[in-house]
């Protein structure tokens, strides 16, 4: 249920709505009157297909009694934009509209994007009801810093759209099958450098990896994401260490294995670092050029613990056997062999085809899906091994 109240961020609340749409969720709209005065609710309607709810008392209404109903069937409360008076009223308990009234009688998770003047924000009154609500149990996203409508510069924008979706795929997945369980996933390639201005690196795009952290987030997972240099956004709602070379993407990884229940490789760790790094860019004189490599740790093999271990093996050629012998040299619970030569399938797109091996001889083929399905199944496979 997404309840938007009056803030000229309304029309991004319009957006959001599509993007749940088209993400298969079914949302239901209640509009405040304020709400009303920015955005008609016609355009909620057409994009949920669902009638929006305007009013408390409407005799036209199939349900009894309205917000007891809503507040029944959510699975969710969003309240995005939220204005400093529906933060102020969930606070108190007021219920003389219908959001308020339905934010009072539901059980569901509630999630808060608010989006008001960096002063009605900063108030300490504005503040002391979020501190209240966050205690309560209920999620707080954003909001964001930057240019205000009212045309000051400061925090009280509603924050990035896809951070609002993340935060609602979270709020349901409180209840998800790893739930207490805090992942480590790496993904990306790392990053070598040569001189100043080279370095050696690879075509990992991190996808694979992001698309693991992701799902595990949204299954109710703890996540820690370790990932090579890139140009994805930052999931919301994961931890996030950025790390350049594969010495730092060892160090990062020893340390939060600490304390996981699993670790999944994703990244594209280079096996070799320049032995000597050029202090100065390497001028052009010489007619060729040897770089003497020195060998990175397995970072992988290196990891002992009582923690799930899963590996993956990007190859061209004999996958299935070049994966077998990775499964066993590095002492993996799982290892997700994909051919990279295959269309559709290894770095940079959104699908890969990828073959399940298991220590105990199990092999299971999967067909070119996308990176979120498969990162679903690796996850299904995890839990099996728990
Ligand atoms: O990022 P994308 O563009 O989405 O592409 C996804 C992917 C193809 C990179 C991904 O699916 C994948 O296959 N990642 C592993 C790539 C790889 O480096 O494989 P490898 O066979 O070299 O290494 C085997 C395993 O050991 C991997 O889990 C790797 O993370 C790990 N490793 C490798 C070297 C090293 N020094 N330390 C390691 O831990």
């Amino acid at each position: 249920m997404l309840g938007v109240t009056g803030s000229i961020a309304v029309y991004k609340a319009a957006d959001l709505t599509s993007r749940l749409v088209k993400a298969g969720y079914i949302v239901d709209v209640v509009m405040t009157e304020a709400a009303q005065e920015f955005v008609q609710p016609l355009t909620f309607q057409a994009l949920t297909h669902r009638p929006v709810v305007t009013e408390m008392f409407n005799l036209h209404s199939e349900m009894a009694v309205e917000h007891i109903a809503l507040a029944e069937r959510a699975d969710v409360l969003l309240i995005a934009p939220a204005t400093a008076n529906i933060i102020a009223k969930l606070r108190y308990g007021f219920a003389d509209d219908m959001l308020s009234c339905t934010a009072l009688a539901t059980r569901a998770p509630i999630v808060i994007a608010p989006a008001m003047n960096n002063g009605m924000y900063e108030n300490p009154v504005t503040q002391e009801n979020i501190a209240v609500l966050k205690e309560r149990g209920v999620t707080f996203v954003g909001p964001g810093e930057g240019y205000l409508a009212c045309g000051t510069v400061g925090r009280g924008r509603l924050t990035e759209i896809m951070d609002i979706f993340d935060a609602v795929k979270i709020a349901l997945g409180r209840k998800g099958d790893l739930m207490g369980k805090r992942i480590v996933v790496t993904a990306g390639g790392t990053e070598e450098p040569i001189d100043p201005v080279r370095c050696i690196t690879n075509r990992s795009s991190g996808k694979m990896g992001y698309a693991l952290a992701e799902a595990a987030r949204d299954r109710g997972a703890e996540v820690h994401l370790i990932a090579g240099p890139g140009s994805l956004r930052t999931p919301y709602g994961v931890r996030f260490t950025a790390v350049r070379t594969a010495n730092d993407m060892f160090a990062a990884v020893q340390a939060a294995t600490r304390d996981c229940h699993a670790v999944l490789m994703a990244a594209a760790v280079s096996d070799y670092r320049v032995a000597e790094v050029a202090k100065q860019k390497i001028k052009k004189s010489a007619s060729s050029l040897s770089l003497e490599l020195a060998k990175n740790p397995d970072i992988l093999a290196s990891l002992t613990g009582d923690f799930i271990k899963i590996g993956f093996a990007a190859e061209s050629q004999d996958l299935l056997a070049n994966a077998q012998m990775k499964l066993q040299a590095k002492g993996l619970h799982m290892i997700v062999a994909n051919d990279i030569s295959r269309a559709g399938s290894g770095f940079g797109g959104d699908t890969n085809e990828a073959t399940l091996l298991f220590p105990d001889g199990r092999r299971e083929a999967l067909p070119l899906m996308t990176k979120e399905r498969l990162a679903h199944i690796i996850l299904d496979r995890t839990t099996d091994l728990y």
